[in-house]
């Protein structure tokens, strides 16, 4: 704030001499008038690459999967979205692909278009579905904005060269995840309820590892309850937890920091440390306000106790 009002004076006084700068004075104060509403916060401008950068390294997480590892498992920053991570599933033997821009390991020949149908259709340009291993349906509901920003921040990454096996499914995959996305409007940032709901469903998948699922779908009567089973590399499995607000079994009683600091560092209400399974590392980088979104959202969930 004390540096926007700095900078505004030194503006201001600059606008009294315009012809020391060799600049119109109705173009200079244009500019300034600009910057002064840049500075206050008027304008909230925020480009598509901006946006993707930011979506993409926080809420969507894409390189908690889409990132090479080390051997200890912690994710590569020279290696961002270069793919390689394995998780062996009961149903899969997961590689996650590589999704710079090399054009041939990658996807640098996919138009934007291709990219798009990709994320929230779960179609590569040859046909072939992606199987469910990426939680293709719940991108269904991202919005058309936010799709492009994602593409735009995916095509921007560094290009890595890694060839990569395919996924093997053990089980049958879909072969449609339904009828091409429409246009999917932006959810309103005002109604925080509606917009923490839209960060922790379409883009943060949330809702998807925190609802138990049957037959392959998430049971939306149990909402938030927990209970899915992960396999963790190197073996063994986890259990998501039960985020409702129920005060017994869920996080009625945390408070609202208490939840964000579970989500950003993985660190619960009673110290202990969480599997770092979900994406913290990401969501370290999601801004205070989306975070208060995401806590009032699941805080409006109907309460559910864990059986
Ligand atoms: C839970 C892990 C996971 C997350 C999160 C995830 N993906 Fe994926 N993604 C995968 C897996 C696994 C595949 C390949 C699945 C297959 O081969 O059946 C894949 C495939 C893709 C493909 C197709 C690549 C190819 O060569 O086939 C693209 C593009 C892609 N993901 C982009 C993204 C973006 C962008 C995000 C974030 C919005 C994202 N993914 C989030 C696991 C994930
Ligand atoms: C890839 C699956 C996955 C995603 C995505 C995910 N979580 Fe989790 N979450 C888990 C698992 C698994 C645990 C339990 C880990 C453990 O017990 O060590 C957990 C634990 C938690 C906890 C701690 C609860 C407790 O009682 O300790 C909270 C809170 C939480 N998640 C909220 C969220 C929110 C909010 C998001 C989205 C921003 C999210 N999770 C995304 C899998 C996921």
């Amino acid at each position: 704030m004390t540096k926007g009002r700095e900078l505004r004076n030194r503006s201001g006084v600059q606008a009294k001499r315009p012809a020391s700068v060799g600049i119109p004075a109705t173009l200079c104060r244009g500019m300034l008038l600009i910057a002064a509403m840049f500075l206050s916060g008027t304008v909230m401008a925020e480009t598509p690459l901006e946006r993707g950068a930011y979506l993409v390294r926080g809420i969507a997480g894409c390189g908690n999967c889409h990132t090479t590892r080390d051997s200890d498992e912690k994710p590569i920053a020279a290696m961002e979205l270069a793919g390689g991570r394995v998780l062996d599933a009961p149903f899969a033997r997961i590689v996650m692909p590589n999704i710079t821009p090399d054009k041939e390991t990658g996807i640098g020949i996919w138009t934007d278009e291709q990219i798009a149908t990709a994320i929230r259709g779960g179609k590569r340009p040859d046909g072939t579905l992606i199987g469910p291993a990426m939680p293709i349906g719940v991108y269904r509901g991202i919005s058309d904005a936010d799709t492009q920003a994602i593409v735009a921040y995916v095509r921007s990454v560094p290009p890595i060269s890694h060839k990569l096996a395919r996924t093997i499914y053990k089980v049958p995959v879909p072969t449609s995840y339904g009828p091409p996305v429409g246009t999917v409007p932006e959810v309103p940032r005002a109604d925080r309820i509606a917009y923490g709901g839209y960060l922790a469903g379409p883009v943060g998948h949330c809702l998807f590892c925190h609802t138990p699922m049957v037959q392959g779908r998430s049971d939306v009567s149990r909402t938030g309850l927990g209970g899915r089973e992960f396999p963790v590399p190197g073996g063994g499995a986890i259990h998501s937890r039960n985020i409702t607000p129920d005060p017994e079994t869920g996080i009625g009683n945390w408070s609202d920091q208490e939840i964000k600091t579970a989500i950003t560092t993985g660190v619960r209400r009673d110290g202990g440390l969480l599997v770092p399974f979900m994406a913290f590392r990401w969501y370290a980088h999601i801004n205070d306000e989306d975070l208060d979104a995401i806590v009032a959202y699941l805080r409006s969930l109907k309460p559910l106790t864990t059986p």
